[in-house]
C-alpha cells in the first residue's frame, strides 16, 4: 500500500516517513521489527544480524554480515540506506557505545550511551543510584576482600545474595541459602575470578521474599512512559522447576502488577531513576527494565536490578499487543518528547510459548530440522511466531541454531484464550529436537493439564 504524506500521521501531526534498523537477532528483535513493519510510517526494517526465520517472515530484510561492534560500518549502513533510527536490542552493543558513536554521528538511536547502561553493567552503579535518590531495594554493602566479605556475611546471616558487580551472562548472582554456600560464591567470584573483570568487585545484599515482577518503561531522558505489564518465566521446567533460562514463555498483561502497583513502581522507582540519572549528567534513553520482588512483608515493590532494554520473551507479547505507530513512538523518546504520547494496545492478552532445543539451558545440539511453521501460523487465529535461532538448510528446512529458538506467540480476548491458541499452534510444530513448557501463565490462571484439554 502507497500512503501519502497527508495519510501517515502521529498524533495528528503528517509524519516523514522513516528507515529504521533493529541491531539484534533473536525473538525479541524480530517481534520489534513486526511492529515497526506495521508503523504507518516506516518505510523500511532492517535487522542486522538478524536470523533466517526474521528474513522469511518478510518482516525485515536482514543483513547478516554488519558487524553491530564496529560502529563505523553500522553508520556507514545507515548513511547508504538512509536509515533515520536505529533500534539497539541486546546490552552487550550498548554497553560497548553504538548508541554514543550513532548519536555523534547524527543518527537517532533507542537505546542508552554506554555510561547509562552502566545501571544494567555495574550493581555497584545502580545500587548508589538507588542510595543518592532514595530508591526502594535491598540492604546492601560492596566488596574487593574476600575477609571483609565473608565477615559482613556471618553478621548478616543467610539466607543472602551474592552478585558481581558486572555482567557474567546472567550467572553472577547466588541466593545463598546457608553461609557456607555464601562463602563459595565469595570464592568463585573474588578469589578464583571466574568471572573476570566483571567480578572484581561484588555486591553482598539482603535477601527479599516475595513475588517477583517485571515492569518496563519507555525513557526519553525526562519523561518515562510504562508499557503493559508483562511477566515471564524463568525456570526451565513445568511449576516454575530446574535451571534459571532466559525465559521460557510470557503473558501480558500481568495480574501481579495491579494498577496502584504500577503507580507505585512509576513514582518511587522509575521516575526517580530518570531524574536521577538526568541530575548525575547521564540522561537515559530507551527502555528501563526493572526486575522487582514485591516483599511479602509490605506488599511494597523493591528493585532487584536493572535492564537497560527489552525483555525477552517479554517484547513479543508486548508487541503483539501494540498498536500505536512504533517507529514514531521510540523517535519520540530519541528526541525528548515522550510527554505527548500515548500508548494503543489491542485489548484482551497475549502469551508466548518459547520452544527451545533439547539440553538448553546447559549444552544442545544445533541443526536438527523444524517443520510444519506454516502450518502451525495458521492453527489458530491470533497466532504469530517469532523466530530467535533459526537457519536454513540446503534443502529449504528450517533448522535450529540456538538454545531458545522459537517464540510461539497469540493473542486472545483473554489470557486463557492467548493460552489455547499459543499452544494449539505449538502442537501443530513438528520438531523432535525441541522441548518447551507446558505451564505457561499458571500464576496467573489456573493450570489446565494438556491431555484433557487440547
Ligand atoms: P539479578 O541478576 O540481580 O536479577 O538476579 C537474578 C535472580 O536472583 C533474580 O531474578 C531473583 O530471583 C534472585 N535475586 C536477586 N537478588 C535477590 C535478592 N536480594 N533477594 C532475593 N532474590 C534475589
Ligand atoms: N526474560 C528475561 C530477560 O530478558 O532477561
Amino acid at each position: 500500500m502507497n500512503l501519502s504524506a497527508l495519510e501517515c500521521t502521529y498524533l495528528g501531526k503528517p509524519q516523514e516517513r522513516i528507515s529504521v534498523l533493529v541491531i539484534g537477532g533473536g525473538g525479541r528483535e524480530h517481534s520489534l521489527c513486526y511492529a515497526l513493519k506495521r508503523s504507518q510510517s516506516c518505510d523500511a526494517v532492517f535487522c542486522a544480524p538478524g536470523n533466517a526465520g526474521i528474513s522469511n517472515s518478510g518482516d525485515a530484510t536482514c543483513i547478516e554480515d554488519l558487524d553491530v561492534f564496529d560502529s563505523s560500518a553500522v553508520i556507514a549502513f545507515c548513511r547508504k540506506w538512509e536509515v533515520g533510527l536505529v533500534v539497539v536490542g541486546p546490552e552487550a552493543p550498548l554497553v560497548a557505545g553504538l548508541t554514543n558513536d550513532l548519536l555523534n554521528a547524527g543518527i537517532h538511536a533507542f537505546g542508552p550511551s554506554s555510561e547509562a547502561a552502566a545501571l544494567e553493567g555495574s550493581k555497584n552503579f545502580m545500587k548508589s543510584i538507588c542510595d543518592k535518590y532514595g530508591i526502594p531495594t535491598a540492604k546492601y554493602e560492596t566488596f574487593t576482600d574476600p575477609l571483609a566479605a565473608k565477615k559482613y556475611i556471618k553478621e548478616q546471616g543467610a539466607p543472602i545474595v551474592v552478585k558481581a558487580d558486572g555482567l557474567a551472562a546472567g550467572k553472577g548472582v547466588v541466593v545463598a541459602m546457608t553461609l557456607q554456600e555464601a562463602f563459595d560464591a565469595v570464592d568463585t567470584i573474588l578469589v578464583n575470578g571466574l568471572f573476570g573483570k566483571a567480578g572484581s568487585s561484588i555486591i553482598v545484599e539482603e535477601f527479599l521474599e516475595g513475588e517477583e515482577a517485571s515492569f518496563f518503561a519507555l525513557v526519553d531522558g525526562e519523561n518515562a512512559l510504562p508499557l503493559e505489564s508483562a511477566q515471564d518465566h524463568k525456570r526451565v521446567g513445568d511449576g516454575d522447576t530446574g535451571p534459571n533460562t532466559g525465559g521460557m514463555g510470557a503473558y501480558c498483561p500481568a495480574p501481579v502488577l495491579t494498577q496502584e502497583l504500577q503507580s507505585l513502581v512509576m513514582s518511587s522507582i522509575i521516575l526517580p531513576t530518570v531524574k536521577g540519572m538526568s541530575k548525575e549528567g547521564c540522561k537515559f534513553v530507551g527502555v528501563l527494565y526493572a526486575g522487582l520482588m514485591i516483599e511479602k512483608k509490605s506488599g511494597l515493590p523493591k528493585l532487584i536490578e536493572y535492564n537497560v532494554r527489552f525483555g525477552d520473551p517479554e517484547c513479543q507479547v508486548l508487541m503483539v499487543r501494540l498498536e500505536s505507530d512504533l517507529a514514531q513512538v521510540l523517535l519520540a523518546a530519541c528526541k525528548g518528547e515522550l510527554n505527548s504520547v500515548s500508548l494503543e494496545w489491542a485489548p484482551g492478552s497475549a502469551m508466548v510459548v518459547v520452544m527451545a532445543s533439547n539440553g538448553y539451558p546447559g549444552s544442545y545440539i544445533k541443526g536438527t530440522k523444524i517443520k510444519n511453521l506454516e502450518e502451525a501460523e495458521v492453527a489458530a487465529p491470533g497466532v504469530k511466531i517469532f523466530h530467535a535461532g533459526t537457519a536454513v538448510d540446503a534443502d529449504g528446512n528450517y533448522i535450529a541454531t540456538g538454545g531458545r529458538v522459537l517464540g510461539v506467540t497469540a493473542k486472545g480476548k483473554d489470557l486463557e484464550e492467548a493460552r489455547d491458541r499459543a499452544y494449539r499452534a505449538v502442537d501443530e510444530i513438528k520438531w523432535e529436537g525441541g522441548f518447551y513448557r507446558n505451564d505457561i501463565g499458571w500464576r496467573a490462571l489456573p493450570v489446565k493439564q494438556k491431555s484433557s484439554n487440547w
